[in-house]
C-alpha cells in the first residue's frame, strides 16, 4: 500500500465522499464489503421463499398480484446487490456457490416458517420495516455502487411495508379469528425481527471498523432502538401487542425500553440450526441446479456470437 493511496482513501472517507470501483481501497475494506453486500443479496433471494409459498394460496387476486410484485422486487434487489458485489471483483456464481456451501450468510429472519397467511402481512410490516430502518442509512454508505443500489431498494421496501401493514389492518377489521391470526403471527415474528439488526454492539466484531470506514452509519443497537420506537405506535394503531413484558416508554431516555432478545437463539440460527435453514438452502440449491441448462445455453450462445463477430 502506497502511503499516498492510503492518504487519498482516508481523505475520501473523512469527507463522507464515495469510494468508487476503480479507486484504490484497503484489501480489508474490499473484503468486508463483499461480505456484507453478498449477505444482503443472499438475504433478498432467500427471502423470496417464505413469502413465495403463499402466492398460490393468496385469498384474492389483488393480494396475489401484490405478493407477486413484492417477491419479484426481492429478486431485483438481489440482482442489484450481486451486481454491486461484482464491482469488487467477485462473481455472482462464486457467491451463490458460497451461499449454498454455507460459507456465506443470509439474514436469520428467513429461517423462520410462515405457517399462517397473516405472516405475509407481518413480514411486510415488521421485516420490511426493519429492513427500511437498516437500509436508509446504507443509502449514505461510503461505497458508491452499494449506496446507489440502496436508493431504489428503499423506495420499493416502503411499498412492501405499506402493503403488509394494510393487509394486517384489513384483517384486524375482520373476525375475531382473523384478529387472533394477526396477533399469533406478530408474537412469532417480533423477536426474530429485532435480531435482524445483528448482535448487541458489544458482541459485534464488524461494527467499529464498518463505522470507521463509513460503511455503517449507525450501530446495530441504535437501529434496533429506532425500529422499536417506530413500531410501537404502529402496533397500537393496528390493535396488536408485542410479546415483551419489559416494553414501556422511558420519558428520561425519550425511547422505549424493551427486553433482551434471546441471543442463544440468534447465534444458533446464524450458525445454521434455525427452524428452516436446511430447507432454505436445499431449495436454493435445487433452483441453482435446475437453472444450470440456462447458464450453459447462454454461455454457448455468447461464444457463438463472439465467434461470428470474429
Ligand atoms: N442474520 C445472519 N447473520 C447475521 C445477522 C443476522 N440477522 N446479524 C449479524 N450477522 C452476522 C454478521 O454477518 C457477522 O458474521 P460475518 O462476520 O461472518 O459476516 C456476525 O453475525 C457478527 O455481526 P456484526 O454485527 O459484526 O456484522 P455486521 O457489521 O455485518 O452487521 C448487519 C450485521 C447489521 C446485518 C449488516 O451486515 C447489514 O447492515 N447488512 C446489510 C443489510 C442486510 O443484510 N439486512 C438483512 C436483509 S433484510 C432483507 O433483505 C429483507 C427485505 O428485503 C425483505
Amino acid at each position: 500500500e502506497e502511503p499516498a493511496q492510503t492518504e487519498e482513501f482516508e481523505a475520501i472517507i473523512a469527507r463522507n465522499d464515495r469510494i468508487e470501483p476503480r479507486d484504490w481501497m484497503p484489501a480489508a475494506y474490499r473484503k468486508t464489503l463483499i461480505r456484507q453486500i453478498a449477505q444482503h443479496a443472499h438475504s433478498e433471494i432467500i427471502g423470496m421463499q417464505p413469502e413465495g409459498a403463499w402466492i398460490t394460496r393468496a385469498p384474492s387476486l389483488r393480494r396475489k398480484a401484490i405478493l407477486l410484485a413484492k417477491v419479484q422486487d426481492e429478486a431485483g434487489h438481489g440482482l442489484y446487490l450481486y451486481s454491486a458485489t461484482e464491482t469488487l471483483g467477485t462473481s455472482r456464481d462464486d457467491l451463490t456457490r458460497m451461499l449454498i456451501m454455507g460459507r456465506q450468510k443470509y439474514s436469520s429472519i428467513f429461517n423462520y416458517p410462515t405457517p399462517s397467511y397473516a405472516d405475509v402481512g407481518t413480514i411486510g410490516w415488521l421485516v420490511d420495516g426493519a429492513a427500511i430502518c437498516n437500509q436508509v442509512p446504507l443509502c449514505r454508505t461510503s461505497y458508491g455502487p452499494y449506496g446507489r443500489a440502496m436508493i431504489r431498494i428503499c423506495k420499493e421496501e416502503s411499498f412492501h411495508q405499506r402493503q403488509g401493514y394494510e393487509l394486517l389492518a384489513t384483517m384486524m377489521r375482520g373476525t375475531a379469528e382473523q384478529q387472533a391470526m394477526v396477533q399469533e403471527s406478530v408474537n412469532r415474528f417480533w423477536w426474530p425481527a429485532l435480531m435482524m439488526f445483528g448482535p448487541p454492539d458489544g458482541d459485534s466484531p464488524n461494527t467499529a471498523q464498518s463505522m470507521a470506514w463509513g460503511i455503517k452509519r449507525d450501530t446495530n443497537d441504535a437501529l434496533r432502538q429506532k425500529f422499536v420506537d417506530m413500531s410501537v405506535p404502529q402496533a397500537e394503531a393496528l390493535g396488536v401487542t408485542f410479546p415483551d413484558p419489559d416494553l414501556r416508554w422511558n420519558a428520561d431516555r425519550d425511547h422505549y425500553d424493551f427486553g433482551e432478545p434471546d441471543w442463544e437463539e440468534f447465534w444458533s440460527v446464524v450458525k445454521g440450526n434455525g427452524p428452516c435453514n436446511q430447507q432454505r438452502i436445499e431449495h436454493r440449491k435445487r433452483a441453482y441446479d435446475d437453472g444450470a441448462w440456462v447458464r450453459e445455453a447462454a454461455t454457448a450462445h455468447a461464444a457463438k456470437v463472439r465467434e461470428r463477430a470474429g
